[in-house]
């Protein structure tokens, strides 16, 4: 079998030559020199086309989610007109493939291949939106480690992941892929994922290469629809929209998706601004830069580009290097290139980044050293992947509601004699994957009623579907009424398909699609206890439903294990601890819905008409950011601060005892906030700065220790550079965002002789 041609071998072992005498102690510095030596050693043997070819980045057949351009990919690949292939996975497909590119083609460059492994691969982990109410750093951290590693066995080196959209608008459906509608948490979870998906070295075949998305603001569209214009302030944008990106590219991704929207009026894919000034220049950024989905032919659509030439100079030009699926780098730059529109010298500075990726991943060491059969049989679907998913589940959910009907509290459930499992989504396993689920297998997943029918072994399990997500056809009403008659307890399980939620999935109304609550509503009239479990991928609204039920989880798409989370929970046998990241608005017109709103010149007072509010509901959101319950009950003492007076090079400590005064063991997330009483410009009313997730036995107490520095306290001031303010300050700690206890503290200049 071919593999790398001599000439590049050559090369590359003169170089290894070179700097064999070097050691460790040059450390990164030389290692950065030889890579450059290698990836200049090949970029010099290549032809203008071979390098379009590299910044060409082709689907195959399999999960399109706009027009496939070339259905001769093939062709492409093996005449160095492509050297990046995604949707395609598999070893012996990507093997294939992988052959014609190194066997056939003059040089014998590897192909990268990527796909959007969001939320697991085979295996499927919650949606990340439901994944990040966990706030659970590590096991964020692991999902994307072991989504890796299944899919790097399955002949995969790159993923378009993580999602680091902040967004405050539910009706746009892909707020499911992202981490909600917090900068500080969203830039903590961007570090754990590209820190899982990418491990301490790519070489090692079970990590993938990560790829920051969609830069940027694509969370913020007009209205909530897909794709849309975006427009802000810059402040708004650099405080709140940028900070997760930058936590993603600081914790080393290599590549960065342009997004699909325009920011400032210029579309991110032709924005020097986003691509070169901020990327580059402001955060460092050294990997490559790829555009989404036919993103560079849309340039022409959003009406900034001529023609299809004109769309990749401007692209070009902007600072991106590897063209998804437009086909446009590869058929047009070589004719720019001769009319002097675009120099060499551009051209090569894409293909260097991209190959110097490829020479990370190990590709020209070994291209098919992704591809091992017997790894993927070992790998996929295996103990420890289907274990984290169910852990993974497990933490996801948020109790929103636990109210004593009768003379207890529904849940959890203690041996039911007979349970009714009812609803759209109770013996469901599409839509439980979620949407962007990668290749995983539905075949495999747990719905709730297999889950509860293996957990309650010695209750009798009915089960009547309702009604469906679409139709107003009410004909499965009566069956599932009189189920619920028949029985002590019922299980309804309603909410979003996967196809309602996700990319191009906004919604103008986002609440509980169809017929749903109706049956809900006449299901809880029947007398008999009813725990409604919201399965969707974006907070929705449900504010009668809300009133009347008595038990509620937001239980989201919880992926392959869904069942048996979800069973652990109602049976008690894991306690709930997930809080929300994005606020559950009481109706589509408060959105944008979010906690860290600016206080206004004339805040909400309900003797007042006059102030900020409206007539028909109130200011605040159904559930707030940070909310979820547990079956036992966590109590606050009072903040205690160490010094209410620090200086800005001082760190203040502060302390809370927090008691489980419940019966049952169980986690609580406990969440500080900050709120600038003074400053130069507007701030939040409050302001996430730090949280614990703590496990505390029943009537167990701890005191809970946090710290601030002036750095936690900086924002993006009128020149757009952070600035901290001296001044004062009240700090709140509790549950929520809004159940809080509160202190105050002032932050002062450093006197003379201090630093
Ligand atoms: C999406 C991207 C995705 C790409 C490739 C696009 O439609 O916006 O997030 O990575 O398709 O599948």
């Amino acid at each position: 079998m071919r593999r790398i041609p001599a000439c590049i071998v050559t090369g590359i072992i003169l170089i290894q030559l070179l700097f064999a005498g070097c050691g460790t102690e040059t450390g990164e510095l030389v290692a950065e020199i030889y890579l450059s030596r290698k990836v200049d050693s090949v970029l010099s043997l290549m032809t203008t086309e071979e390098k379009l070819g590299q910044m060409n980045l082709l689907t195959s057949d399999w999960d399109v989610t706009g027009p496939t351009m070339r259905d001769q990919y093939l062709e492409d690949i093996r005449a160095g007109r492509c050297g990046n292939i995604f949707n395609a996975h598999t070893v012996e497909y990507n093997r294939k493939l992988q052959e014609v590119a190194v066997e056939e083609t003059r040089l014998g460059i590897p192909l990268m291949f990527g796909y959007d492994v969001i939320h697991g691969h085979r295996t499927i982990f919650p949606i990340p939106l439901a994944e990040a109410c966990s706030w659970n750093l590590e096991l964020m951290k692991r999902s994307s480690e072991l989504s890796a590693k299944e899919a790097a066995a399955s002949g995969l080196q790159w993923t378009f992941a993580p999602v680091m959209d902040l967004s405050r608008d539910p009706r746009w459906g892909r707020v499911s892929e992202g981490t909600g509608e917090d900068p500080y948490l969203g830039g903590l979870i961007a570090e754990a994922r590209v820190k899982g998906f990418q491990g301490t070295d790519l070489s090692d075949p079970f990590t993938l290469a990560a790829c920051v998305k969609h830069f940027a603001a694509y969370g913020a569209p007009e209205a909530g629809r897909d794709y849309h214009t975006v427009d802000m302030s810059e402040i708004t944008f650099r405080e709140f929209y940028l900070p997760p990106y930058r936590r993603g590219i600081e914790a080393g991704a290599v590549s960065v998706m342009a997004s699909f929207n325009d920011l400032f009026g210029v579309p991110a894919t032709a924005s020097g601004f986003l691509l070169t000034d901020i990327l580059r220049r402001e955060m460092g950024f050294t990997g490559f830069v790829v555009s989404d989905y036919s993103g560079i032919e849309q340039l022409q659509d959003h009406g900034v580009a001529a023609d299809r030439q004109h769309a990749g100079e401007l692209a070009l030009q902007a600072g991106l290097d590897m063209d998804m699926q437009s086909v446009i780098f590869a058929e047009t730059l070589a004719r720019s290139l001769e009319q002097g529109k675009i120099s060499m010298g551009e051209i090569d500075a894409a293909v260097r980044r991209i190959l110097r990726v490829k020479f990370q991943l190990g590709l020209f060491d070994d291209p098919y050293r992704y591809f091992s059969e017997e790894r993927e049989a070992a790998v996929v679907f295996g103990e420890e992947l289907m274990d984290h998913a169910l852990v993974s589940a497990r933490e996801s959910v948020v109790l929103l509601k636990n109210e004593p009907a009768g003379d207890r509290k529904i849940l959890p459930l203690t041996a039911p004699g007979s349970i009714a499992v009812i609803g759209p989504l109770a013996d469901n396993q599409l839509d439980m994957l979620g949407s962007w689920h990668a290749a995983g297998d539905h075949t495999k997943v747990v719905t709730l009623l297999e889950g509860i029918r293996k957990r309650f072994t010695s209750s009798q399990i009915r089960y009547e579907q309702g009604c469906d997500f679409y139709s107003a056809d009410r004909a499965g009403f009566s069956r599932a009424l009189s189920l619920a008659r028949n029985s002590d307890v019922v299980i309804l399980a309603i909410g979003e398909t996967q196809a309602q939620s996700g990319e191009a999935a906004s919604r103008s109304i986002p609440d509980i699609p169809g017929i749903q609550e109706e049956l809900a509503m006449e299901l809880i009239a029947t007398g008999t206890p009813v725990v409604v479990m919201i399965m969707a991928e974006r907070p929705l609204s449900f504010p009668q439903l809300d009133e009347r039920a008595s038990a509620i989880f937001y239980a989201w798409h919880l992926g392959t294990r869904a069942g048996d989370a979800l069973a652990d929970i109602l049976s008690g046998a894991y306690n709930p601890s997930g809080k929300l990241v994005m606020s559950i608005p009481r109706n589509a017109g408060q959105i944008p819905v979010y906690y860290n709103v600016k206080s206004t010149g004339r805040p909400a007072d309900p003797g007042n008409k006059f102030t900020s509010k409206y007539l028909d509901v109130p200011n605040e959101p159904l559930y707030p950011f940070g909310f979820g319950l547990s079956y036992t009950d966590f109590e606050y003492g009072e903040i205690h601060l160490e010094d209410a007076l620090i200086h800005m090079s001082d760190t203040l400590h502060l302390s809370i005892p927090v008691k489980n005064t419940g019966a049952y063991d169980g986690h609580e997330i406990v969440q500080l906030y900050v709120r600038d009483l003074v400053g130069s410009l507007t701030r939040p009313v409050k302001e996430l700065k730090g949280f614990q997730k703590v496990f505390l036995s029943a009537g167990e107490q701890r005191t809970l220790h946090f710290t601030l520095t002036a750095d936690d306290l900086k924002f993006i001031g009128k020149d757009l550079e952070y600035i901290t303010e001296p001044g004062d300050f009240k700090v709140f700690v509790g549950p929520d965002s809004e159940r809080l206890r509160e202190a105050g503290f002032t932050l002062v200049q450093n006197t003379t002789g201090r630093n």
